[in-house]
């Protein structure tokens, strides 16, 4: 500690982890939720804060984008770092047509088309689960919060631009949102034993062509912050 690419000193980084891919969502986020939040990371723009939510001592650490970023910075923060529980709060595109812009989606499990799980685990799993525990909790939580919530299927793709049949594929592997970090954040949790869940707010929707706002994902992917941090404190 400091590692290759977080600079935060021992003890900087919390046991709970939320992360966004945005460093700038993870700054504004930070600012709105944490009391006292500070930065303890800024390398490569990576931004992490630290602070206090209702007195639990929380992170909010971006990933950067996609399964090979991600896989760097959950490695590092669980390895290095100790923490124990990350979840990460992005934005996905849905598969399901009846999924609408700013619904919420707890990821039971992740279909990965990477050899990274087999890399880090030694297993050639294409499907890796969310930690039973968070999954349960989050659900739990949103119950409680009466948010109405999605389970099932992320597709941690690789590529953004695609030129394959993504429906086809959806259809075939039973995939319900399209984003791009959870196979590397569950294969780490998995290798390392700590604990890994996903919530996503649908931000498009690949079959109907629905799109949110820039404006109105500010104020809407609010929710599943709540919803993580709420689950934190169980
Ligand atoms: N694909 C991958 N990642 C995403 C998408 C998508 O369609 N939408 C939001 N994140």
């Amino acid at each position: 500690m400091p590692t290759p690419h977080i600079e935060a000193k021992k003890g900087e980084i919390a046991k709970f982890v939320l992360m966004p891919g945005d460093p700038l969502r993870a700054k504004v986020m930070s600012e709105k939720f944490l009391e006292n939040p500070k930065l303890v990371n800024k390398v490569r723009n990576m931004f992490m804060y630290t602070g206090t939510y209702k007195g639990m001592e929380i992170t909010i650490a971006a990933s950067g984008m996609g399964n090979p970023s991600m896989g760097i910075y959950s490695y590092e923060l669980y390895n290095e770092y100790g923490v124990e529980n990350i979840i990460r709060v992005g934005t996905c595109g849905a598969y399901n047509k009846d999924y609408r812009p700013y619904s919420i989606f707890n990821t039971k499990d992740s279909f990965g088309e990477s050899q990274f799980a087999k890399i880090v685990t030694g297993k050639d799993e294409a499907i890796l689960p969310a930690s039973k525990q968070l999954y349960d909790a989050i659900n739990q939580t949103a119950e409680e919060l009466g948010i109405p919530m999605l389970h099932g299927r992320a597709h941690a793709s690789d590529v953004f631009y695609r030129s394959d049949d993504s429906l086809k594929l959806a259809q075939e592997k039973h995939l319900d949102v399209a984003e791009m970090e959870t196979y590397a954040l569950f294969a780490n949790a998995l290798r390392l034993q700590k604990q890994a869940g996903a919530l996503f707010t649908v931000s498009d929707n690949i079959v109907t062509g629905e799109v949110t706002t820039s404006e109105e994902r500010q104020t809407k992917f609010v929710k599943m912050f709540e919803v993580a941090l709420e689950t934190a404190l169980k």
